[in-house]
């Protein structure tokens, strides 16, 4: 187990969310095509779920493909559904020994029928598991998501189940794909762009933000627990005073 000096694992983030970006640019630098940048990705995925795992952090959330990226080039995006798939086949021992359950945010339906099956397979065979739970972003729009909650809290209305005057912030969290996960605490986005791109809108209201220059592939365990350590020199206030806090 890693033991960083600089981190206070009582202060340890719960909920780590991470938009993974950077893939394209970081391949284009080496002139090479986007899918090679996509599979460095991966690499990259395999080292900060392991250390997630291993400092004690109980929910990753990755966002690896959202509602838009089914605009990008045919190419493109087949080949980043067969890298999930290798991702998924080879990880899964993995992800048994490591205690790791798998989870998945977004509309799968949209998702090629054969990287579904793989994925609902994994998520079955690691249900038991009970240390990090490894949640993909996958087809996710956070829009989507809260389009998709709305309707169902409308049809417990319409139903007579739920009085519209009773709808409050839990009714609406409780709807979302995350219902049964923490909100992130720590919502990282690699490769310098400073912009949600539509993911965990709702969630991520009280997150502390990380942007960081470096490129995905090279967002490696170091830049990660760099990231962890500026985390925990944030003083979060959720509307109160710093004196507030201090005085507790
Ligand atoms: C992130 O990297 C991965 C996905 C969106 C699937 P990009 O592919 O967006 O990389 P850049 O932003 O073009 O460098
Ligand atoms: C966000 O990255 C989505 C993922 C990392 C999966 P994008 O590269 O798609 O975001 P935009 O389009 O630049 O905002
Ligand atoms: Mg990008």
């Amino acid at each position: 187990m890693p033991t960083d000096p600089e981190l206070d694992q009582t202060r340890l983030p719960r909920h780590v969310a991470i938009v993974m970006d950077g893939n394209g640019r970081w391949a284009e630098q080496r002139k090479k095509p986007r899918l090679y940048g996509h599979k460095a990705g991966a690499s990259t995925v395999r080292e900060i779920v392991e250390v997630a795992g291993e400092i004690g952090i109980e929910v990753l959330t990755l966002y690896a493909f959202s509602s838009e990226n089914w605009k990008r080039p045919d190419g493109e995006v087949s080949g980043l559904m067969s890298i999930l798939q290798n991702y998924l086949e080879s990880e899964l021992s993995r992800m048994l020994s490591n205690n790791i359950r798998l989870s998945c945010i977004g509309d799968l339906h949209r998702i090629p029928d054969g990287v579904r099956g793989v994925l609902l397979d994994s998520i079955d065979k690691t249900k038991k598991n009970d240390k990090l739970i490894l949640n993909l972003a996958l087809s996710y729009g956070s829009r989507d998501e809260i389009v998709h909650a709305v309707r169902k809290i409308a049809d417990m209305c319409r139903q007579g189940i739920l009085d519209s005057g009773d709808i409050n912030q839990d009714t609406i969290s409780d709807n979302l794909y995350t219902s049964d996960l923490c909100d992130p605490d720590l919502l990282i986005r690699t490769g310098g762009e400073k912009r949600l791109s539509n993911f965990l809108l709702w969630q991520a209201s009280y997150a502390e933000i990380i942007f960081t220059e470096t490129m995905w592939p090279d967002y490696r365990k170091d830049a990660f627990l760099n990231s962890l350590a500026e985390y925990q020199n944030r003083e979060r206030r959720f509307g109160k005073t710093g004196a507030q806090l201090r005085t507790g």
